[in-house]
């Protein structure tokens, strides 16, 4: 196995387009990292960098201690799982595991080594005779994941490769996939734009967004402290409630709302930007009804109309108005008052985030530079 690293890779299309701007970060040995972002953002273009499927316009891309800008795909030791991973319907399956490898002129008995361990690891072993027609859909990826298995490379690229499977068998690929890394300890890169399956699957996340790497952490990093607005937005569902407004240094520092009059304490430690337009950011998780058990002591009182419910069975989503304050909660399963009337909220003041409207970036992490993961 070996890691990848990119040292300020940019690509530019024939057409004047800058799809990669400055991309800088490494994927260690036998990290399992995911790229992603919206449609548009540059993803499957570093991702088809690496695997040398589109050049390098400027800057580094090293597999292992190579630097292998100018080495073609065939040569890189990296094998990738497209998502439209085109099975050939007249092979059997076997055969569809074997085709690369007879290409490669491997011996016959490599050959049927390798289906064998990869058939094992993925539990086609049963499958192994019968013609991707005669599959499901979960087992046709199986075989496409098979088909990069076998030729055992040193870094695994996955492009969208569960975005045609239902929602059900999408997340029991994704465990599936997960459980292959684990077993495998291989380097894998894995580009979707689905923030759940980036959370659920990558030891670390790169978050893009126009072409720019807008941060870089583990799951929980991006989540607990996102170091701008797009990724405040982009990760987690439903998105963080992002509130316009300003703060002001009013017998301790407080938030006020530009619309209407939410108004909350906010940290001391933002005693610098007294004075500033400000954008607040509150997870749906941190309101909760006022006078719950599981509300936090101390925390700032919010009273709000209820707009909208949305059972989900363990939990609900609630839709907020105050004044002009659109606002979504997400509480444990419980009896409510009928839409329409006011509830008494509490608002988890040890858990705001706050941004600069201007630079867009988080002012913890312009306060203390150091502590901010970004990069790009
Ligand atoms: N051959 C090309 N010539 C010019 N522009 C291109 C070319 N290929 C892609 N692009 C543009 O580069 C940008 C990044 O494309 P890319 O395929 O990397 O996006 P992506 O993040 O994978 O998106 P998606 O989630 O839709 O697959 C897009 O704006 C796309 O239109
Ligand atoms: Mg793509």
């Amino acid at each position: 196995m070996a890691r990848v690293r990119l040292e300020g890779v940019r690509k530019v299309y024939d057409n004047g387009f800058v799809a990669v701007h400055d991309a800088s970060f490494e994927i260690g040995d036998g990290e399992f990292v995911v790229l992603v972002g919206p449609s548009g953002c540059g993803k499957s273009t570093t991702l088809r960098m690496i695997a040398g499927l589109e050049t390098v316009s400027a800057g580094r891309l090293l597999i292992g201690d190579r630097v292998v800008n100018d080495v073609p795909p065939k040569d890189r030791d990296i094998a990738m799982v497209f998502q439209n991973y085109a099975l050939y319907p007249h092979m059997t399956v076997r055969e569809n595991l074997a085709f690369g490898l007879k290409l490669r002129k491997l011996p016959r008995s490599e050959i049927d080594a390798r289906v064998r361990r990869a058939a094992d690891v993925l539990e086609l072993t049963e499958i192994l005779d019968r013609r991707p027609s005669q599959l499901s859909g979960g087992q046709r990826q199986r075989v496409a994941v098979g088909r990069a298995l076998v030729r055992e490379p040193q870094v695994f690229l996955f492009d969208e490769p569960l975005s045609n499977l239902d929602a059900k068998l999408r997340v029991q690929m994704r465990r599936e996939i997960s459980a292959l890394h684990r077993r495998l300890g291989a380097t894998m890169v894995y580009v979707t734009h689905d923030q759940t399956e980036a959370m659920t699957m990558g030891d670390r996340i790169v978050v893009m967004s126009a072409g720019h790497i807008q941060q870089i952490g583990t799951p929980m990093e991006l989540y607990d402290r996102p170091a701008n607005l797009f990724v405040a937005g982009f990760i987690g569902s439903p998105a963080m409630n992002l509130v316009p407004g300003r703060l002001l240094a009013d017998g301790g520092l407080r938030f006020h709302a530009a619309a209407g009059a939410l108004d909350i304490p906010a940290p001391a430690t933002l005693e610098p930007f007294a004075g500033r337009d400000v954008v607040l950011g509150v997870r749906p998780e941190a309101i909760h009804l006022a006078g719950a058990s599981y509300a936090p002591a101390g925390a700032a009182p919010l009273t709000a109309r209820l707009e909208l419910v949305e059972p989900l069975g363990n939990e609900m989503l609630l839709q907020l108005r105050t004044d002009g304050v659109a606002l979504v909660a997400r509480i444990p399963s419980q009896p409510l008052p009928p839409v329409g009337e006011p509830l008494a909220l509490a608002i988890d003041t040890a858990r705001l985030h706050f941004f600069d409207p201007a630079s867009e970036r988080a002012l913890a992490a312009a306060a203390a530079p150091a502590a901010a993961a970004r990069a790009g």
